[in-house]
């Protein structure tokens, strides 16, 4: 049972500098909510509302975001805006979060360890905040499932196109079991597309087993002998995979937008603008007229 997530925002946004010079990428609006408050939601659809936040002094808006705001939900209720109040303080309630500030070696690998370290002996998933998922199952939900008929660690995937392969994690595919199921041997991060060893990506959704968090700390007990270089998820899974042990991918049903990439991140507003109740109508008129 998977009960726990990890999703780390420490990262610089680089990509959509300077607006995320002060401005964290994970607040960035998504329709009418920032862009971690879907990933946190669609946690807490799939039954994980034990969630686990690496974060840094410069995201400070995320902990205010989803802090309790006793003042502002009295000053709403006083003015008798009762649903706001109430929008407001379910925002405090959604899941338990609890945040880590973290020290140690630069790359991904480090955040989901030092989570580890917290949460203990049990498998928990991993989620990026910046790729944003519409589908019927939640991919976390998705995910879970594969976890519960495997036992063993999974990869978010979609399919991809090749030329694509040096922006992506690209899994070595041993075995179809059907039903977007992939067992996996190995991963590359980052191939050429001649080097790419399937046409899918990893999409920044896993579950961590208590095996590949062994495999962390064996790299980061590297790195301390040794400084140099950063610790990666995709290079735990894979010497995990390589040593022998069952690996599997779940190919997700549903809509991927990568929103720390610029272009997929205004794809995502204008998606979610479109399919508004209430704007969509008025807005796909504005599309057609300029388009
Ligand atoms: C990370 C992972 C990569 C994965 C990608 C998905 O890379 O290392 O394997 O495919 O996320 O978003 P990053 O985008 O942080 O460079």
């Amino acid at each position: 049972m998977i009960r726990k997530a990890v999703i780390p925002v420490a990262g610089l946004g680089t990509r959509l500098l300077p607006l995320t010079k002060a401005l964290p990428k994970e607040m960035l609006p998504i329709g009418d909510k920032p862009v971690i408050e879907h990933t946190i939601r669609e946690l807490v659809d799939s039954g994980i509302d034990e969630i686990t936040i690496v974060t840094s002094a410069r995201k400070e808006l995320v902990q205010r975001h989803f802090a309790p705001d006793a003042d502002l939900e009295l000053q709403l209720r006083a003015a008798g805006k009762d649903d706001l109040a109430g929008a407001v303080a379910e925002l405090s309630s959604l899941a338990h979060i609890t945040y880590l500030y973290q020290n140690g070696p630069y790359g991904n690998g480090t955040p989901v360890l030092n989570a580890a370290r917290v949460i203990g002996d049990e498998p928990f998933m991993v989620l990026w905040a910046d790729d944003v998922f519409v589908a019927e199952v939640p991919r976390a939900k998705q995910l879970k499932a594969a976890y519960e008929a495997t036992r063993a660690p999974v990869l978010a995937l979609m399919p991809m196109a090749v030329e694509d392969a040096a922006r992506y994690g690209v899994p070595v595919v041993e075995e179809d079991l059907g039903d977007g199921r992939l067992r996996i041997s190995g991963l590359v991060e980052k191939p050429s597309p001649e080097q790419a060893p399937s046409r899918y990506a990893a999409i920044g959704g896993y579950v961590v087993t208590p095996g590949v968090v062994e495999e962390l700390e064996a790299a980061t007990r590297r790195w301390h002998e040794r400084p140099e270089g950063e610790i990666y998820l995709t290079e735990a899974l894979h010497r995990h995979a390589t040593a022998g042990n069952p690996v599997y991918g779940q190919v997700i049903d549903g809509t991927w937008w990568d929103t720390g990439s610029p272009l997929d991140y205004l794809r995502a507003q204008f998606a979610a603008a479109l399919a508004d109740p209430v704007y969509g109508p008025e807005l796909r008129r504005l599309a057609t007229e300029s388009g």
